[in-house]
């Protein structure tokens, strides 16, 4: 069965409708086989809908036997397609027994049952289940699941599903049966089996009511102790999320398995998490400070939807962002809670500014609840994630912490066991708070990006200082007409003689004046702090203002956002021609050097203050992106600053101390810093030999890339031989080899083609596995603008016959590779007639996937 002879037309948000059926309990067995693994469910149906037929969702199924209370049904009780199975005249309530085989070694797309190396498991979200079994694969059908797995048990010690264990044994001939048993009525995406050999790492929590849980982290064969900082984490989530929300943990046991093929992060199946092992394993020696924090913030994420996802899920995929924009928002605050609030900002701040807004100014623009869908994991997007994540953040600055934390428990409670929707989400909120939210739910309807202008006018005779803000949405791909949505702007006022205030403003009109009294003198107006909105700011701020700001507000955030308004500000005098010298100021110079000498300063802030806007974020301010012209003043203006400050930044150096690694706040802040030194000094050929000091002393994988990238960023002449000894270290670790993977795709050289050619043939790499795809060709597209973007359109056909190769293979990861190629609108006459002729060369396959045909459709003229 192809893609081809599945359909293809696109679902609509108000089509929906209640299902025709309900089962409200499945008994389902597996005997797991890897080409014919035997799969029965004995499922409790209910007519809801007098008249209807049964219709079950099914693909990549062969059927064996339907028996409807007890009775064999023989083909012309049913039509079968390569959709589903439909079922014209049924009763109003039976028992329904369908037998399936399905074939995991053959399931390259890891939907529905697959083997991950000599691992059986399962990914049910979105639509996976329906390659599992035959049944009405929506999330409002919710169900009470019984599972039998049976296997042999030497080679598959543990047999795994959700819920309790209730029954395990083992037969003479050493065939083992396990039954699992869970309490929760659940819909079929978070159904999960897994069957294999592990390394088990346990512990166990107790519940703010005193229950004990026993958590259990399955990892591969000897990685043991590679587990131990998730399932820390795991427990540190557990707490926060008692003392934060007041949720408690409601089974008796909760399972992680890491396996090594994975399309996404990681999958909230109920007690039963599955992880990309990425997200699980580290140690100093092999994981960076940023592994670190995703696997934290992933198991917590992860945890955190056994409330906002599993207890309460989504009626329908539309509102997927009721589950992950609200579960990004919580993991975010745990992250915040648990580092450094500032850094873990920034980084949400700096993703939002590039691909969010990247996506939204795309032919895939969709407001955080779509309208229209062909493939529901094209959806799983920044939009639907991030935008949706601040969206809720928006909703807690207007209601205050307090009031949103009661709406967050009445909706918990008013909508438990159930299938809800993003407009149920809001009602709680406005009910618990009395807030009028009618306006502030356009955030759920509209996409774009909003533009906000403001200006000051201060009366130094009145004192009365007013504050006009504009905001403006501009036409998206998808929707015409934009309206003016309420928009939460924090500022802090700066004041000469070093007093501040602070305020809140609801913006609701498209122009709106607000007027302070009483203002003594005019101060300096710090906008949108926190970035309290997720939108573009213009404002008139003078580069003196900008730089008062970043000196003296007291958001962090807003000390970093005002640098990076400034840095955008001389990024783009230097493109239009001035010279870097006129435009680098010894002011600007002097200032910097102060802040590296600051000992007592909060060092990753100064490091973020240092650092400039990466090419995407630089790319979203323009409508025609200047590939080259943003490029050449970056690399500038690095090399200018590297020289001014040469001294300061080996002084700067030479201060941090060198603690040995441990994952924690103050030392991941003196990495940081210790690590933009660097960045600078590669620029220079008279570091080398302390760049070379540091790769070679280097005594954990932080530290290491961090010279790595530093030389290959810097075009070093280093670069070549660190990565080669690198690539020779680590390649028995196919998690390191990622790392490099990365480090050669993202390598601006021209030399970069021969050097992923020569990758593909590695042994580490495999198109069947998304971590090593990903680690090579969306490093590749999404993070080498310098070799992607190159003007004889070797960058895109490289990415091109990429998705060719791999589409057949896994649609969901080829659909993401394709994504920089949408954007074709958005570049120069030449670059988008390359961009488009790989499209259409795209378009011309046959046998495209439907995740693919969705997105290269949507973008073509
Ligand atoms: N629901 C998962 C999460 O947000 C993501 C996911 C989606 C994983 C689809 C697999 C497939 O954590
Ligand atoms: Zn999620």
């Amino acid at each position: 069965m192809s893609a081809q002879t599945t359909n293809r037309i696109a679902r609509s948000r108000h089509d929906y409708q209640a299902p025709a059926f309900t089962i409200k309990t499945m008994q389902l067995s597996f005997n797991l086989h890897s080409t014919a693994t035997r799969v029965t469910a004995v499922m409790q149906v209910n007519r809801e809908t007098p008249g209807a037929a049964l219709q079950l969702d099914g693909q990549h199924l062969t059927l064996i036997a339907i028996t409807l209370d007890g009775r064999k049904l023989s083909a012309e009780h049913y039509q079968l397609s390569a959709d589903g199975l439909v079922l014209p005249e049924v009763p109003d309530s039976f028992e329904l027994c369908i037998e399936t085989e399905i074939a995991p070694q053959h399931n390259t797309a890891l939907e529905g049952l697959y083997m991950a190396g000599n691992t059986y498991c399962t990914q049910c979200e979105a639509e996976g289940f329906r390659r599992i079994m035959f049944f009405p694969d929506r999330p409002d059908v919710l169900c009470q699941y019984t599972v039998t797995i049976k296997a042999d048990a030497k080679t598959y010690p543990y047999l795994l599903s959700n819920g309790n264990k209730i029954s395990d044994h083992i037969d003479e001939l050493g065939l083992r049966t396990v039954q699992w048993h869970d309490p929760f009525p659940k819909p079929c995406y978070l159904f999960a089996l897994v069957a294999g050999d592990f390394d088990l790492v346990t512990d166990n929590f107790i519940t703010q009511s005193g229950r004990d849980v026993r958590l259990e982290l399955f990892v591969d064969k000897g990685a043991a102790a590679k587990g131990d900082f998730a399932l820390q984490a795991l427990k540190r989530a557990m707490r926060w999320d008692e003392q934060r929300f007041n949720l408690e943990y409601d089974l008796d046991i909760y399972m992680v398995v890491a396996v090594d093929f994975f399309n996404m992060g990681a999958m909230e199946n109920k007690g039963l998490n599955i992880f990309n092992s990425k997200y699980v394993l580290a140690d100093a020696a092999s994981a960076t400070d940023r592994d670190y924090f995703n696997i934290e913030s992933i198991i917590g994420h992860e945890y955190f939807h056994n409330w906002t996802g599993n207890r309460v899920t989504c009626r329908d995929w539309f509102q997927l962002s009721l589950k992950e924009g609200l579960t990004v928002f919580r993991d975010q605050e745990f992250s915040a809670d648990m580092g450094s609030a500032t850094l873990s900002r920034i980084d949400a701040v700096k993703l939002i500014r590039s691909a969010q807004f990247a996506e939204d100014a795309s032919p895939m623009a969709h407001p955080i609840r779509p309208e229209q869908v062909l493939e529901m994991n094209n959806f799983y997007t920044v939009t639907v994630y991030d935008k949706g994540a601040e969206v809720i953040r928006m909703l807690q600055t207007l209601l205050g912490r307090q009031l949103f934390a009661s709406g967050l428990t009445l909706y918990l409670k008013r909508h438990d066991g159930q299938a809800a929707t993003c407009d149920d989400f809001i009602r709680a909120m406005q009910d618990a708070s009395g807030y009028d939210l009618t306006q502030f739910a356009l955030w759920y309807s509209q996409s774009g990006t909003p533009v906000l202008t403001v200006k000051q006018q201060y009366d130094a005779d009145t004192k009365q200082l007013s504050l006009t803000l504009r905001q403006e949405t501009a036409a998206t791909a998808d929707q015409a007409t934009k309206q003016a949505l309420l928009l939460p702007i924090a500022v802090e006022l700066l004041f000469a003689d070093n007093s501040r205030q602070k305020q809140l403003f609801c913006l609701t009109d498209a122009e709106q004046q607000f007027v302070l009294p009483d203002v003594a003198t005019e101060p300096v107006v710090v906008w949108l702090e926190h970035f309290s909105a997720p939108v573009k700011l213009h404002c008139q701020a003078t580069t003196e203002d900008l730089l008062q700001i970043a000196a003296q507000a007291s958001d962090g955030v807003a000390r970093w956002d005002a640098m990076q308004q400034y840095w955008s500000r001389q990024i783009t005098a230097v493109m239009q021609g001035a010279a870097v010298q006129t435009v680098i100021t010894a002011e600007l110079v002097a200032l910097l050097k102060q802040w590296l000498e600051l000992p007592a300063a909060d060092l990753a802030l100064t490091a973020e203050l240092l650092t400039l806007p990466d090419f995407d974020t630089l790319a979203e301010q323009h409508d025609e992106i200047p590939v080259d012209a943003i490029l050449s003043a970056l690399s500038s203006i690095k090399m200018f600053l590297a020289q001014q400050l040469r001294e300061a930044f080996l002084q700067c150096l030479h201060n941090l101390p060198q603690p040995a690694y441990r994952y924690q706040q103050q030392d991941v802040a003196i990495r940081r810093l210790r690590h933009l030194c660097l960045s600078y000094m590669a620029q220079l050929a008279e570091y080398d030999v302390v760049l070379q000091q540091h790769y070679q002393q280097a005594d954990n994988m932080t530290d290491t890339i961090a010279v790595l990238m530093a030389t290959q960023q810097a075009g070093s002449a280093l670069f070549p031989q660190l990565r080669d000894d690198f690539c020779q270290r680590w390649q028995h670790d196919a998690l390191v080899m990622d790392k490099a993977f990365a480090l050669v795709a993202t390598d601006p050289a021209d030399t970069v083609f021969a050097g992923i050619a020569a990758m593909q043939q590695h042994r580490q790499f495999s198109w069947k596995n998304p971590n090593r795809v990903r680690a090579l060709f969306s490093a590749f597209s999404m993070r080498n603008p310098q070799q992607f973007h190159r003007l004889d359109g070797a960058g895109y056909r490289l990415l091109l016959e990429a998705i060719t190769k791999l589409d057949p293979i896994n649609p969901q990861v080829s659909a993401r590779l394709v994504t920089p190629l949408l954007s074709w609108r958005r570049f120069d006459k030449t670059r988008q007639q390359l961009m488009l002729d790989a499209l259409q060369l795209l378009a011309a396959q046959s046998n495209l996937s439907n995740d693919l045909f969705e997105k290269v459709s949507r973008s073509l003229p």
